[in-house]
């Protein structure tokens, strides 16, 4: 006979396309550590309850033990009759104790419940993971923004040159978004920190057992408050693809600046040669593989979390088979940022940045004229005349191809009486960022206190 969990009231086993279709074991073999947690816990719960005598519940524990060095060795895997994780777990459980023994262990419990729990228990280990490779990448935008401090870059909004900021100021703007994908994930653990063990099939278990110590055996702080939740509830799962899309879409902004700033065009940074790439073909090539793949990547962290709403879409109380399908999309997530993050930290760690021509674009593109219309205002001029005034100027230069620092006094005289001389104190990309000093800022001082700040969160991360 087959090793099918419900093989009672069937009077054969299920027809070869059906185990094909049904079968799971090729994914959720990773959770079959948590599983074996969750059997220990169970048996200790039946033992409180009387359904074990002491000698069973230490002959299961050892049973459970072994299997579990025997998983983690790769001795014992899933056979082909295996339909899920819980399945195989069993049949390994009765060759190792026997089926008399063996077969106590499903009373109270369903793989429904179980199976809400180790998803929960994996995706708490791996968001935990996923949070560390994320503070990595916060930490080298931070020794970068260290060691570029007080280098200048043309701001950009619109992608055109908007107003010059300290490069590491705009590192840092990537930094924050960063770290707050690191407290959705802490906030989400809060969240998914019950477990629905005990929760039976729907309905809750008839046998006495205490689900909190289940749930405080296998580290959640209570156990859920309705049966119904917690087996068919699948926001966790949704949230956590969330998150994981979001921390692949924020890479994907710092991805495609690095794609843009290697070009010959703006040359603002030099890969280093253990993170990028050559061609098959142009001997000259240096690509951004990692940057690119980091964009693409972004995609089909997307498409996980759609996948997955989709999947739960008027999906009716309380479990359907159709939540099988809630692993692979974040499973797929768990394993493409534990790829990609390493390898984005090392490009980006590694980066080289061409300073000086950093320095030399910051105030090109007439990114000062916001100065002069400021400089205008503090000399009591009214902002809407001020606005005026500077793109009279910016027109000027324009059309005779200079800048504005290159306009003469009789120049500036000529455009406003209100603009003498002493605007050219502005109008440099130093006294530009220093003047931005309120909270948030770009000037110097400010900046280094954001330092210091995303320094602290990381520590606290
Ligand atoms: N393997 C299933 C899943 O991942 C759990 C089994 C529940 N099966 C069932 N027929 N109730 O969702």
């Amino acid at each position: 006979s087959s090793s099918a969990l419900w093989g009672g009231r069937f009077e054969g086993g299920p027809s070869a396309a059906l185990a094909a279709l049904s079968k799971s074991t090729h994914f959720d073999w990773r959770l079959a550590p948590h599983d074996i947690a969750g059997s220990k816990a169970h048996a200790a719960v039946l033992h409180h309850a009387g359904l074990l005598t002491s000698d069973e519940l230490a002959a299961m524990r050892e049973g459970l033990d072994r299997l579990a060095a025997d998983v983690a060795s790769g001795e014992f895997v899933p056979a082909e009759a295996d339909e899920d994780v819980h399945t195989a777990l069993e049949r390994g459980l009765i060759d190792r104790v026997g089926p008399e023994l063996g077969g106590k262990l499903r009373a109270g419990r369903s793989r429904n419940d179980q199976v809400a729990t180790l998803f929960r228990m994996y995706l708490r280990e791996s968001a935990r993971a996923v949070s560390g490779l994320v503070l990595d990448l916060v930490d080298a935008l931070v020794a970068q923004s260290d060691t570029q401090f007080g280098v200048a870059m043309p701001g950009r909004t619109h992608l055109q040159h908007a107003q010059p900021v300290l490069l590491s100021h705009h590192l840092l703007a990537h930094a924050w978004a960063l770290l707050r994908d690191v407290d959705r994930l802490r906030d989400w653990d809060r969240r998914t920190d019950e477990s629905p063990y005990g929760s039976g099939a729907l309905a809750g278990s008839s046998l006495g057992l205490d689900p909190s110590f289940v749930a405080h055996e296998l580290g959640f702080s209570a156990s859920v408050e309705n049966s119904i939740d917690g087996t068919a509830a699948r926001d966790f799962v949704a949230e956590a693809a969330f998150v994981f899309a979001m921390i692949g879409v924020d890479v994907s902004r710092i991805a495609e600046e690095v794609v843009l700033w290697a070009t010959k065009e703006f040359s603002f940074v030099t890969l280093d040669d253990a993170w990028s790439t050559g061609s098959s073909i142009m001997p000259q090539k240096k690509n951004p593989d990692i940057a690119e793949l980091a964009r693409g990547k972004a995609g089909r962290l997307v498409g996980n979390l759609a996948g997955l709403l989709t999947t739960l879409k008027a999906l009716p109380l309380a479990y359907n088979r159709d939540l099988q399908e809630d692993k692979e999309p974040v499973f797929d997530s768990v394993d493409t940022l534990t790829v990609l993050l390493p390898a984005f930290t090392g490009m980006v760690a590694t980066l080289r940045f061409n300073a000086p021509r950093l320095e030399e674009l910051a105030p090109q593109g007439f990114s000062l004229a916001t100065d002069v219309a400021e400089w205008l205002v503090r000399e009591g001029v009214p902002f809407r005349s001020a606005h005026e005034i500077a793109g009279a100027c910016v027109r000027e230069c324009e059309s005779r191809s200079i800048e504005l620092w290159d306009l003469s006094d009789s120049d500036l005289a000529a455009i406003s009486p209100a603009l003498t001389p002493a605007v050219r104190s502005v109008l440099s990309v130093p006294g530009s960022l220093a003047s931005r000093s309120a909270r948030g800022g770009t000037a110097p001082d400010r900046v280094r206190e954001q330092l210091d700040a995303v320094r602290a969160a990381v520590a606290a991360g």
